[in-house]
Protein backbone atom coordinates (compact mmCIF):
# COMPACT_ATOMS: atom_id res chain seq x y z
CA UNK A 1 0.00 0.00 0.00
CA UNK A 2 1.57 3.66 -1.17
CA UNK A 3 2.56 6.13 1.41
CA UNK A 4 1.96 8.86 -1.31
CA UNK A 5 -0.83 9.94 -3.59
CA UNK A 6 -0.15 11.74 -6.38
CA UNK A 7 -2.49 14.25 -8.57
CA UNK A 8 -1.75 15.09 -11.91
CA UNK A 9 -2.99 18.93 -13.18
CA UNK A 10 -2.26 21.30 -16.08
CA UNK A 11 0.93 18.76 -16.71
CA UNK A 12 2.00 18.72 -13.62
CA UNK A 13 2.46 16.19 -10.64
CA UNK A 14 1.60 16.70 -7.04
CA UNK A 15 2.09 14.27 -4.34
CA UNK A 16 0.67 13.68 -0.97
CA UNK A 17 1.45 11.97 2.19
CA UNK A 18 -1.51 9.07 2.93
CA UNK A 19 -2.08 8.09 6.79
CA UNK A 20 -3.49 5.51 8.00
CA UNK A 21 -5.17 4.90 10.96
CA UNK A 22 -4.79 2.17 13.65
CA UNK A 23 -7.94 0.56 12.23
CA UNK A 24 -6.09 0.38 8.61
CA UNK A 25 -8.22 3.25 7.58
CA UNK A 26 -6.76 5.10 4.76
CA UNK A 27 -6.23 9.18 3.92
CA UNK A 28 -4.90 11.62 1.51
CA UNK A 29 -3.32 14.49 3.71
CA UNK A 30 -4.29 17.50 1.75
CA UNK A 31 -2.59 20.09 4.17
CA UNK A 32 -0.33 21.85 1.10
CA UNK A 33 -2.72 21.21 -1.36
CA UNK A 34 -3.59 24.72 -2.13
CA UNK A 35 -0.18 26.17 -1.44
CA UNK A 36 1.56 23.40 -3.63
CA UNK A 37 -0.79 23.73 -6.36
CA UNK A 38 -0.85 27.89 -6.85
CA UNK A 39 -4.41 27.18 -5.10
CA UNK A 40 -6.52 24.49 -5.86
CA UNK A 41 -8.78 23.83 -2.88
CA UNK A 42 -11.15 20.61 -3.08
CA UNK A 43 -15.51 20.59 -2.48
CA UNK A 44 -17.34 18.00 -0.57
CA UNK A 45 -20.62 19.17 0.15
CA UNK A 46 -21.93 16.78 3.09
CA UNK A 47 -18.05 15.85 3.65
CA UNK A 48 -19.03 12.50 2.30
CA UNK A 49 -15.60 11.85 1.59
CA UNK A 50 -13.53 14.54 3.74
CA UNK A 51 -12.10 13.61 7.13
CA UNK A 52 -12.39 16.71 9.55
CA UNK A 53 -9.65 15.23 12.34
CA UNK A 54 -7.47 12.43 13.32
CA UNK A 55 -9.58 10.80 17.12
CA UNK A 56 -8.75 8.04 19.41
CA UNK A 57 -12.54 8.21 20.83
CA UNK A 58 -14.98 6.24 18.67
CA UNK A 59 -13.91 3.55 15.47
CA UNK A 60 -16.71 2.07 13.40
CA UNK A 61 -17.15 0.32 10.07
CA UNK A 62 -20.05 1.46 8.46
CA UNK A 63 -19.87 -1.77 6.23
CA UNK A 64 -19.14 -4.28 8.63
CA UNK A 65 -21.72 -2.48 11.04
CA UNK A 66 -19.02 -2.25 13.83
CA UNK A 67 -19.07 0.29 16.81
CA UNK A 68 -16.77 0.98 19.53
CA UNK A 69 -15.64 3.01 22.01
CA UNK A 70 -12.10 3.34 22.73
CA UNK A 71 -11.75 -0.26 21.34
CA UNK A 72 -14.12 -1.85 23.38
CA UNK A 73 -17.08 -2.96 21.07
CA UNK A 74 -20.90 -1.12 21.59
CA UNK A 75 -22.26 -4.91 22.40
CA UNK A 76 -19.72 -5.35 25.21
CA UNK A 77 -20.30 -2.00 26.80
CA UNK A 78 -23.98 -1.97 26.86
CA UNK A 79 -23.83 -5.42 28.04
CA UNK A 80 -21.24 -5.30 30.77
CA UNK A 81 -20.92 -1.53 31.63
CA UNK A 82 -22.91 1.30 32.99
CA UNK A 83 -23.33 4.55 31.35
CA UNK A 84 -20.94 6.57 33.97
CA UNK A 85 -18.11 3.99 33.12
CA UNK A 86 -18.66 4.48 29.46
CA UNK A 87 -18.62 8.69 30.23
CA UNK A 88 -15.66 8.47 32.04
CA UNK A 89 -14.30 5.66 29.63
CA UNK A 90 -15.10 8.25 26.32
CA UNK A 91 -13.65 11.21 27.96
CA UNK A 92 -10.54 9.90 29.72
CA UNK A 93 -9.49 7.36 27.06
CA UNK A 94 -9.61 4.15 30.14
CA UNK A 95 -12.42 2.18 31.72
CA UNK A 96 -12.32 3.09 35.24
CA UNK A 97 -11.33 1.24 38.23
CA UNK A 98 -13.83 1.26 41.25
CA UNK A 99 -11.68 4.54 43.00
CA UNK A 100 -11.42 6.51 39.77
CA UNK A 101 -15.15 6.00 39.19
CA UNK A 102 -16.08 6.77 43.24
CA UNK A 103 -14.20 9.72 42.86
CA UNK A 104 -15.69 11.05 39.60
CA UNK A 105 -19.15 10.14 40.51
CA UNK A 106 -18.58 12.32 43.70
CA UNK A 107 -17.09 15.15 41.59
CA UNK A 108 -20.69 15.10 39.97
CA UNK A 109 -22.44 14.92 42.87
CA UNK A 110 -20.60 18.08 44.64
CA UNK A 111 -22.09 20.09 41.36
CA UNK A 112 -25.21 19.02 40.92
CA UNK A 113 -27.43 22.33 42.34
CA UNK A 114 -28.27 24.54 39.30
CA UNK A 115 -28.72 28.38 40.44
CA UNK A 116 -32.11 28.88 41.48
CA UNK A 117 -32.12 31.89 38.83
CA UNK A 118 -31.87 29.28 36.10
CA UNK A 119 -35.70 28.46 36.58
CA UNK A 120 -36.71 32.40 35.70
CA UNK A 121 -35.21 31.62 32.60
CA UNK A 122 -37.01 28.35 31.94
CA UNK A 123 -40.43 30.28 33.15
CA UNK A 124 -40.18 32.32 30.45
CA UNK A 125 -40.84 29.59 28.36
CA UNK A 126 -44.25 28.64 27.06
CA UNK A 127 -45.66 25.30 27.69
CA UNK A 128 -45.40 24.24 24.09
CA UNK A 129 -41.67 24.97 23.56
CA UNK A 130 -39.88 21.75 22.04
CA UNK A 131 -37.44 20.63 24.85
CA UNK A 132 -34.80 21.22 22.50
CA UNK A 133 -34.93 24.34 21.96
CA UNK A 134 -35.39 24.52 25.84
CA UNK A 135 -32.61 22.71 26.39
CA UNK A 136 -30.04 24.45 23.78
CA UNK A 137 -30.78 28.07 25.72
CA UNK A 138 -30.66 26.57 29.28
CA UNK A 139 -27.20 24.75 28.70
CA UNK A 140 -26.08 28.44 26.97
CA UNK A 141 -27.32 30.60 30.04
CA UNK A 142 -25.51 28.21 32.55
CA UNK A 143 -22.52 30.02 31.43
CA UNK A 144 -23.56 32.97 33.00
CA UNK A 145 -24.01 31.18 36.07
CA UNK A 146 -20.75 29.17 35.44
CA UNK A 147 -18.30 31.85 33.97
CA UNK A 148 -14.93 29.86 35.17
CA UNK A 149 -15.84 26.97 32.73
CA UNK A 150 -14.87 29.74 29.65
CA UNK A 151 -12.10 29.79 29.75
CA UNK A 152 -10.18 26.25 30.31
CA UNK A 153 -6.27 26.58 29.56
CA UNK A 154 -5.38 23.41 32.12
CA UNK A 155 -6.69 20.06 32.13
CA UNK A 156 -7.53 21.02 35.65
CA UNK A 157 -9.76 23.60 34.40
CA UNK A 158 -11.26 21.42 31.86
CA UNK A 159 -12.12 18.86 34.77
CA UNK A 160 -13.92 21.56 35.86
CA UNK A 161 -16.16 22.16 33.28
CA UNK A 162 -16.60 18.51 32.54
CA UNK A 163 -17.94 17.60 35.90
CA UNK A 164 -20.00 20.56 35.88
CA UNK A 165 -21.96 19.99 32.95
CA UNK A 166 -22.55 16.28 33.86
CA UNK A 167 -24.02 16.99 36.92
CA UNK A 168 -26.42 19.89 35.77
CA UNK A 169 -27.23 18.86 32.46
CA UNK A 170 -29.47 16.29 34.22
CA UNK A 171 -30.88 18.98 36.37
CA UNK A 172 -31.97 20.92 33.01
CA UNK A 173 -33.34 17.64 31.37
CA UNK A 174 -35.68 16.75 34.59
CA UNK A 175 -36.69 20.48 34.83
CA UNK A 176 -37.65 20.50 30.83
CA UNK A 177 -39.62 17.67 31.44
CA UNK A 178 -41.40 18.71 34.74
CA UNK A 179 -42.20 22.32 33.22
CA UNK A 180 -44.02 20.78 30.77
CA UNK A 181 -46.19 18.41 32.98
CA UNK A 182 -46.62 20.94 35.13
CA UNK A 183 -44.71 19.64 38.24
CA UNK A 184 -42.04 21.42 40.50
CA UNK A 185 -38.94 21.81 39.61
CA UNK A 186 -36.97 19.37 42.04
CA UNK A 187 -33.72 17.61 42.52
CA UNK A 188 -33.34 14.12 43.07
CA UNK A 189 -31.18 12.08 45.32
CA UNK A 190 -27.24 12.34 45.31
CA UNK A 191 -27.23 9.30 46.79
CA UNK A 192 -28.42 7.07 44.23
CA UNK A 193 -27.15 6.05 40.95
CA UNK A 194 -26.21 8.04 37.88
CA UNK A 195 -29.19 7.25 36.22
CA UNK A 196 -31.36 6.51 39.01
CA UNK A 197 -31.30 10.05 39.83
CA UNK A 198 -31.43 11.45 36.58
CA UNK A 199 -34.52 8.90 36.61
CA UNK A 200 -35.39 10.53 39.81
CA UNK A 201 -35.19 13.91 39.03
CA UNK A 202 -37.55 13.80 36.11
CA UNK A 203 -40.31 11.28 37.48
CA UNK A 204 -40.70 11.59 41.17
CA UNK A 205 -44.38 12.63 41.96
CA UNK A 206 -45.17 15.60 44.72
CA UNK A 207 -45.80 13.82 47.35
CA UNK A 208 -45.35 10.43 46.85
CA UNK A 209 -42.42 8.08 47.46
CA UNK A 210 -40.15 7.39 44.42
CA UNK A 211 -40.20 3.68 43.66
CA UNK A 212 -37.23 2.13 41.72
CA UNK A 213 -37.83 0.28 38.67
CA UNK A 214 -34.90 -2.42 37.77
CA UNK A 215 -35.97 -2.82 34.45
CA UNK A 216 -36.34 0.76 33.54
CA UNK A 217 -33.20 1.80 35.02
CA UNK A 218 -31.27 -0.55 33.47
CA UNK A 219 -33.54 0.04 29.93
CA UNK A 220 -32.37 3.87 30.60
CA UNK A 221 -28.66 3.45 30.66
CA UNK A 222 -28.37 0.89 27.82
CA UNK A 223 -30.07 3.37 25.70
CA UNK A 224 -27.97 6.00 27.37
CA UNK A 225 -24.75 4.14 26.45
CA UNK A 226 -25.53 3.01 23.08
CA UNK A 227 -26.55 7.51 22.02
CA UNK A 228 -22.58 7.72 24.06
CA UNK A 229 -20.89 8.71 20.83
CA UNK A 230 -20.48 8.00 17.18
CA UNK A 231 -17.43 9.85 15.90
CA UNK A 232 -17.91 12.47 13.41
CA UNK A 233 -21.60 13.05 13.12
CA UNK A 234 -23.09 16.29 12.68
CA UNK A 235 -24.20 17.15 15.94
CA UNK A 236 -20.60 16.55 17.22
CA UNK A 237 -18.76 18.25 14.38
CA UNK A 238 -20.99 20.84 15.59
CA UNK A 239 -19.08 20.83 19.13
CA UNK A 240 -15.82 20.43 17.04
CA UNK A 241 -16.18 23.51 15.36
CA UNK A 242 -17.70 25.79 17.70
CA UNK A 243 -15.42 24.50 20.58
CA UNK A 244 -12.46 25.49 18.25
CA UNK A 245 -13.16 28.95 18.47
CA UNK A 246 -12.24 28.32 22.04
CA UNK A 247 -16.31 29.48 22.72
CA UNK A 248 -16.24 27.07 25.67
CA UNK A 249 -17.35 23.72 26.64
CA UNK A 250 -20.99 25.00 27.48
CA UNK A 251 -21.46 26.94 24.46
CA UNK A 252 -19.77 24.38 22.40
CA UNK A 253 -22.71 21.68 23.74
CA UNK A 254 -25.89 23.92 23.19
CA UNK A 255 -24.51 24.33 19.28
CA UNK A 256 -24.56 20.27 19.29
CA UNK A 257 -27.92 20.15 20.71
CA UNK A 258 -29.63 22.26 18.07
CA UNK A 259 -27.53 20.60 15.49
CA UNK A 260 -28.97 17.60 17.03
CA UNK A 261 -32.59 18.68 17.24
CA UNK A 262 -33.12 18.39 13.14
CA UNK A 263 -35.30 15.01 11.63
CA UNK A 264 -32.03 14.17 9.93
CA UNK A 265 -30.09 13.69 12.71
CA UNK A 266 -30.66 13.02 16.28
CA UNK A 267 -34.86 14.59 15.62
CA UNK A 268 -35.55 11.38 13.93
CA UNK A 269 -36.21 9.16 16.97
CA UNK A 270 -39.25 11.77 17.31
CA UNK A 271 -40.42 11.51 13.82
CA UNK A 272 -40.14 7.75 13.62
CA UNK A 273 -42.97 7.62 16.12
CA UNK A 274 -44.51 10.12 14.48
CA UNK A 275 -44.54 8.08 11.82
CA UNK A 276 -45.46 4.91 13.09
CA UNK A 277 -48.37 6.59 14.84
CA UNK A 278 -49.72 7.93 11.58
CA UNK A 279 -49.36 4.51 10.25
CA UNK A 280 -51.13 3.27 12.88
CA UNK A 281 -53.55 5.82 12.36
CA UNK A 282 -53.73 4.48 8.59
CA UNK A 283 -54.87 1.14 9.14
CA UNK A 284 -51.34 0.03 9.80
CA UNK A 285 -50.76 0.11 5.92
CA UNK A 286 -46.97 -0.17 5.54
CA UNK A 287 -47.12 -0.39 1.57
CA UNK A 288 -48.73 3.08 1.41
CA UNK A 289 -45.65 4.90 3.19
CA UNK A 290 -43.48 2.97 1.80
CA UNK A 291 -44.58 3.90 -1.53
CA UNK A 292 -44.20 7.70 -0.41
CA UNK A 293 -40.55 6.96 1.05
CA UNK A 294 -39.60 5.61 -2.56
CA UNK A 295 -41.41 8.57 -4.42
CA UNK A 296 -38.58 11.27 -5.61
CA UNK A 297 -41.35 13.58 -6.07
CA UNK A 298 -42.50 13.51 -2.51
CA UNK A 299 -39.79 14.44 0.57
CA UNK A 300 -41.46 11.96 3.22
CA UNK A 301 -38.49 9.54 4.14
CA UNK A 302 -38.91 6.49 5.61
CA UNK A 303 -37.83 7.86 9.29
CA UNK A 304 -34.81 5.81 11.17
CA UNK A 305 -33.79 4.47 8.24
CA UNK A 306 -30.48 4.93 6.30
CA UNK A 307 -27.17 6.14 7.81
CA UNK A 308 -24.24 8.30 6.47
CA UNK A 309 -21.83 5.68 7.31
CA UNK A 310 -23.69 2.63 8.23
CA UNK A 311 -24.11 0.77 4.98
CA UNK A 312 -25.05 -2.56 7.32
CA UNK A 313 -27.23 -2.95 10.41
CA UNK A 314 -26.31 -0.03 12.79
CA UNK A 315 -25.61 -2.34 15.66
CA UNK A 316 -27.17 -0.12 18.14
CA UNK A 317 -30.21 -0.59 16.32
CA UNK A 318 -29.85 -4.40 16.45
CA UNK A 319 -29.50 -3.95 20.01
CA UNK A 320 -32.14 -1.55 20.50
CA UNK A 321 -34.65 -3.63 18.90
CA UNK A 322 -34.05 -7.00 20.88
CA UNK A 323 -34.24 -4.47 24.24
CA UNK A 324 -37.42 -3.43 22.86
CA UNK A 325 -38.35 -6.62 22.72
CA UNK A 326 -37.45 -7.60 26.23
CA UNK A 327 -38.39 -3.95 28.20
CA UNK A 328 -42.04 -4.16 27.25
CA UNK A 329 -42.10 -7.89 28.21
CA UNK A 330 -40.94 -7.24 31.29
CA UNK A 331 -42.85 -3.93 31.89
CA UNK A 332 -46.60 -6.39 30.32
CA UNK A 333 -46.62 -3.34 27.65
CA UNK A 334 -48.23 -4.71 24.34
CA UNK A 335 -47.39 -1.89 22.01
CA UNK A 336 -48.51 -2.52 18.71
CA UNK A 337 -46.48 0.43 17.11
CA UNK A 338 -43.13 -2.28 17.74
CA UNK A 339 -45.58 -4.84 15.51
CA UNK A 340 -46.28 -1.96 13.04
CA UNK A 341 -41.95 -1.21 13.19
CA UNK A 342 -41.43 -4.89 12.54
CA UNK A 343 -43.66 -4.96 9.95
CA UNK A 344 -42.33 -1.90 8.23
CA UNK A 345 -38.24 -3.34 9.11
CA UNK A 346 -39.50 -6.27 7.32
CA UNK A 347 -40.79 -5.15 3.96
CA UNK A 348 -38.18 -2.25 3.56
CA UNK A 349 -35.12 -5.00 4.19
CA UNK A 350 -37.02 -6.97 1.07
CA UNK A 351 -37.39 -3.55 -0.97
CA UNK A 352 -34.85 -3.19 -3.92
CA UNK A 353 -35.07 0.45 -3.60
CA UNK A 354 -33.49 -0.28 0.20
CA UNK A 355 -31.80 -2.83 -0.60
CA UNK A 356 -29.76 -1.65 -3.79
CA UNK A 357 -29.23 1.89 -1.65
CA UNK A 358 -27.64 0.15 1.28
CA UNK A 359 -30.88 1.48 4.06
CA UNK A 360 -30.87 -0.08 6.84
CA UNK A 361 -32.76 0.75 10.46
CA UNK A 362 -30.38 3.52 12.13
CA UNK A 363 -29.82 3.51 15.90
CA UNK A 364 -33.49 5.89 15.72
CA UNK A 365 -36.23 3.28 14.54
CA UNK A 366 -36.49 1.51 17.60
CA UNK A 367 -35.20 3.71 20.45
CA UNK A 368 -38.27 6.08 20.81
CA UNK A 369 -40.37 2.34 21.37
CA UNK A 370 -38.74 2.22 24.34
CA UNK A 371 -38.53 5.72 25.92
CA UNK A 372 -42.48 5.54 25.27
CA UNK A 373 -42.79 2.60 27.17
CA UNK A 374 -40.47 4.40 30.08
CA UNK A 375 -43.21 7.03 30.04
CA UNK A 376 -41.15 9.46 28.53
CA UNK A 377 -43.24 11.96 26.04
CA UNK A 378 -41.91 11.63 22.93
CA UNK A 379 -41.11 15.24 21.96
CA UNK A 380 -38.69 14.41 25.07
CA UNK A 381 -37.02 11.95 22.69
CA UNK A 382 -34.33 13.88 20.78
CA UNK A 383 -32.92 15.14 24.58
CA UNK A 384 -32.73 11.45 25.98
CA UNK A 385 -30.40 11.40 22.79
CA UNK A 386 -28.37 14.48 23.67
CA UNK A 387 -28.56 13.23 27.43
CA UNK A 388 -26.74 10.34 26.31
CA UNK A 389 -24.31 11.79 23.38
CA UNK A 390 -23.39 14.74 26.24
CA UNK A 391 -20.05 12.27 27.01
CA UNK A 392 -19.57 11.65 23.82
CA UNK A 393 -19.71 15.59 22.40
CA UNK A 394 -17.38 16.18 25.83
CA UNK A 395 -14.86 13.72 24.58
CA UNK A 396 -14.73 15.06 21.21
CA UNK A 397 -13.90 18.90 22.45
CA UNK A 398 -11.08 18.00 25.03
CA UNK A 399 -9.49 15.71 22.37
CA UNK A 400 -9.90 18.64 19.92
CA UNK A 401 -8.58 21.43 22.65
CA UNK A 402 -5.94 18.95 24.06
CA UNK A 403 -4.78 18.38 20.51
CA UNK A 404 -4.49 22.54 20.30
CA UNK A 405 -6.63 21.76 17.12
CA UNK A 406 -6.56 25.54 14.36
CA UNK A 407 -10.22 27.04 14.00
CA UNK A 408 -12.26 25.29 12.07
CA UNK A 409 -12.37 27.70 8.74
CA UNK A 410 -13.49 25.71 5.17
CA UNK A 411 -13.29 27.38 2.08
CA UNK A 412 -15.43 28.06 -0.84
CA UNK A 413 -15.87 28.05 -4.80
CA UNK A 414 -17.40 31.47 -5.30
CA UNK A 415 -20.34 31.27 -8.03
CA UNK A 416 -21.64 34.43 -7.74
CA UNK A 417 -21.32 37.87 -9.61
CA UNK A 418 -18.40 39.40 -10.93
CA UNK A 419 -16.80 42.63 -9.94
CA UNK A 420 -19.64 45.19 -11.05
CA UNK A 421 -19.70 49.21 -10.45
CA UNK A 422 -22.32 50.62 -7.81
CA UNK A 423 -25.89 52.17 -9.16
CA UNK A 424 -26.72 54.88 -7.42
CA UNK A 425 -30.56 54.28 -6.04
CA UNK A 426 -32.25 57.21 -8.32
CA UNK A 427 -30.51 55.24 -11.74
CA UNK A 428 -31.88 51.78 -10.50
C1 LIG B 1 -28.48 9.78 13.24
O1 LIG B 1 -23.96 10.47 11.35
C2 LIG B 1 -24.28 9.82 12.44
O2 LIG B 1 -23.51 9.07 12.99
C3 LIG B 1 -25.68 10.11 12.99
C4 LIG B 1 -26.17 9.22 14.12
C5 LIG B 1 -25.39 9.45 15.42
O3 LIG B 1 -25.33 8.52 16.25
O4 LIG B 1 -24.91 10.60 15.62
O5 LIG B 1 -26.08 7.86 13.76
C6 LIG B 1 -27.63 9.52 14.45
O6 LIG B 1 -28.61 10.90 12.84
C7 LIG B 1 -29.07 8.60 12.51
C8 LIG B 1 -29.86 9.02 11.23
C9 LIG B 1 -31.25 9.50 11.65
N1 LIG B 1 -31.97 10.07 10.48
C10 LIG B 1 -33.01 9.45 9.91
O7 LIG B 1 -33.41 8.33 10.22
C11 LIG B 1 -33.69 10.27 8.81
C12 LIG B 1 -33.94 9.38 7.59
N2 LIG B 1 -32.63 9.05 6.96
C13 LIG B 1 -32.18 9.89 5.91
O8 LIG B 1 -32.64 11.19 5.83
C14 LIG B 1 -30.76 9.63 5.45
O9 LIG B 1 -30.61 8.27 5.36
C15 LIG B 1 -29.62 10.22 6.27
C16 LIG B 1 -29.78 11.69 6.44
C17 LIG B 1 -29.52 9.56 7.61
C18 LIG B 1 -28.32 9.95 5.49
O10 LIG B 1 -28.44 10.61 4.31
P1 LIG B 1 -27.22 10.68 3.25
O11 LIG B 1 -26.06 9.89 3.74
O12 LIG B 1 -27.00 12.11 2.89
O13 LIG B 1 -27.75 9.87 2.05
P2 LIG B 1 -28.61 10.46 0.87
O14 LIG B 1 -29.61 11.44 1.39
O15 LIG B 1 -27.66 10.91 -0.21
O16 LIG B 1 -29.42 9.15 0.39
C19 LIG B 1 -28.87 8.26 -0.58
C20 LIG B 1 -30.09 7.70 -1.32
C21 LIG B 1 -31.00 8.79 -1.90
O17 LIG B 1 -31.69 8.23 -3.00
P3 LIG B 1 -31.08 8.47 -4.52
O18 LIG B 1 -30.93 9.98 -4.69
O19 LIG B 1 -29.74 7.74 -4.54
O20 LIG B 1 -32.12 7.87 -5.43
O21 LIG B 1 -30.93 6.97 -0.39
C22 LIG B 1 -32.20 7.63 -0.30
C23 LIG B 1 -32.01 9.03 -0.81
O22 LIG B 1 -33.24 9.56 -1.32
N3 LIG B 1 -32.57 7.60 1.12
C24 LIG B 1 -33.79 7.37 1.59
C25 LIG B 1 -33.67 7.38 2.98
N4 LIG B 1 -32.40 7.64 3.33
C26 LIG B 1 -31.72 7.78 2.17
N5 LIG B 1 -34.97 7.13 0.96
C27 LIG B 1 -36.07 6.92 1.76
N6 LIG B 1 -36.03 6.91 3.11
C28 LIG B 1 -34.85 7.15 3.76
N7 LIG B 1 -34.82 7.15 5.08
Amino acid sequence: MSDKATLEYNGQKYEFPVIKGSEDELAIDIKTLRASTGGLITIDPGYKNTGSCTSAITFLDGEKGILRYRGYSIEDLAEKADFLEVAYLLIFGELPDKEQLQKFHNDIREESHVDEEMKKILDSFPKSAHPMGVLSSLTSALIAFNPSTVDVSSEAAMYHAIVRILAKFPVLVAWTLRKKKGLPLEYGDDTLGYVENIHKMMFRRPGKTYEKNEIVIEALDKLLILHGDHEQNCSTSTVRIVGSSHAGLFASLSAGISALWGPLHGGANQAVLEMLEAIQADGGDTKKYMAKAKDKNDPFRLMGFGHRVYKNFDPRARIIKKAADEVLGDLGIEDPILEIAKGLEKEALEDQYFVDRKLYPNVDFYSGIIYRALGIPTDMFTVMFALGRLPGWISQWREMRLNGEPIGRPRQIYIGENHRPFVALDAR
